[in-house]
């Protein structure tokens, strides 16, 4: 059966931008294959330096994911940091890993620009992302346009580990979303660090404080407005049918309607698509023994399939007398 893998930074709210980038295909692939989804918390310790935050922030996805529809009973979600072997592994990445390839990483130097520390965990980064994917045998990786280049990187660390001691790990490919790229509410990619995100579980005032605020030109109600130029269509188009869509592009074109009308349109559609998982996510709020037991569960089979990887490469590498029969 298919493997297919994928980790999410437990950074703070998931946003529109996670959504349509990641967490939809993610739930949609749940049927597709068996499933690992983790709480990427090794790689969070780059950025996070606060006890609090990332424990808030790691339950905080988890029950996000929950109240989308992932489904614990269909694929194996944990904690990264639950199956400790993966940091094993990225040792051993490591050492057919090439400093060359790790300096090239745009990710890397995008956060350094940022102000990010340069720390040798910030560097090796994709190491670990590797061994993450390879550890448990995966097939396919979905994940945004971002991470494209990480899993060229690990196809490069595997190919090369597999050159040199065996076949031991798959090739793994990554799986694009079509929408994988949300623009925020100010025209520019939607991310937490441009401060333009708009919350998948923000409801009420403060959403609709945040819709209104959508960066549009300054036509007025009467003037015909091009759809194709419009941030609030653009978002738009990501809930709506392709009826909705023409629809709604028509009367841009047409004039005599103001953008209020068009973020009113938006914000119905948000809300009626997150309605029925902004109600489970409170009712998982309730049970937070419920949220624990599913991630150690998900551990409990990560962690199976992991040392079961470990003894093979333990035993391609040398680290460990080679078992007979
Ligand atoms: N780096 C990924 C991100 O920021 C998260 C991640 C960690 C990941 N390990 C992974 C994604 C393995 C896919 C596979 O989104």
């Amino acid at each position: 059966m298919l493997r297919i893998l994928s980790g999410v930074q437990p950074s703070g709210k998931l946003h529109l931008g996670n959504y349509f980038g990641a967490v939809k295909q993610h739930i949609a692939l749940q049927n597709e294959g068996l499933c690992f989804y983790f709480i990427a918390d090794y790689h969070a310790l780059t950025t996070i330096q606060d006890a609090q935050m990332l424990r808030d922030n790691t339950r905080d996805v988890a029950l996000d994911y929950l109240a989308l529809g992932l489904d614990p009973d269909k694929c194996i979600f944990f904690r990264q940091s639950d199956v400790p072997e993966v940091t094993e592994l990225a040792w051993i990445l490591g050492t057919v890993t090439n400093v060359g390839l790790l300096e090239r990483a745009v990710s890397y130097k995008e956060k350094i620009e940022k102000g990010i520390e340069a720390s040798v965990g910030l560097f090796t980064y994709p190491v670990l992302m590797a061994a993450d994917i390879l550890i448990y045998r995966s097939n396919v990786v979905p994940v945004g346009k971002d991470q494209v280049q990480h899993i060229e990187m690990t196809q490069d660390m595997a190919g090369k580990f597999n050159r040199a001691y065996g076949e031991v790990f798959p090739i793994p490919d990554y799986r694009l979303d079509k929408e994988s790229k949300v623009i925020g509410t100010d025209g520019q990619k939607m991310s937490k660090s441009y401060g333009n995100t708009i919350e998948i579980f923000a409801e009420g005032k403060p959403l609709r404080k945040t819709v209104m605020g959508i960066v549009t030109d300054s036509k007025q109600v009467a003037d015909p407005k091009d759809p194709e130029r419009c941030n609030v269509f653009a978002l738009y188009s990501l809930f709506a049918t392709d009826e909705e869509r023409t629809g709604m592009a028509e009367r841009y074109r047409a004039g005599g309607m103001g953008y209020a009308v068009a973020k009113e349109a938006l914000l119905e559609k948000i809300n009626a698509h997150f309605e029925p998982a902004r109600q489970r996510r409170k009712e998982l709020v309730e049970k937070p023994d419920y949220v624990e037991d599913v991630l150690k569960k998900g551990a409990q089979r990560a962690r199976a399939e992991a040392q079961q990887t470990m003894t093979q490469v333990r035993e391609a590498v040398g680290l460990k007398a080679k078992s007979v029969g």
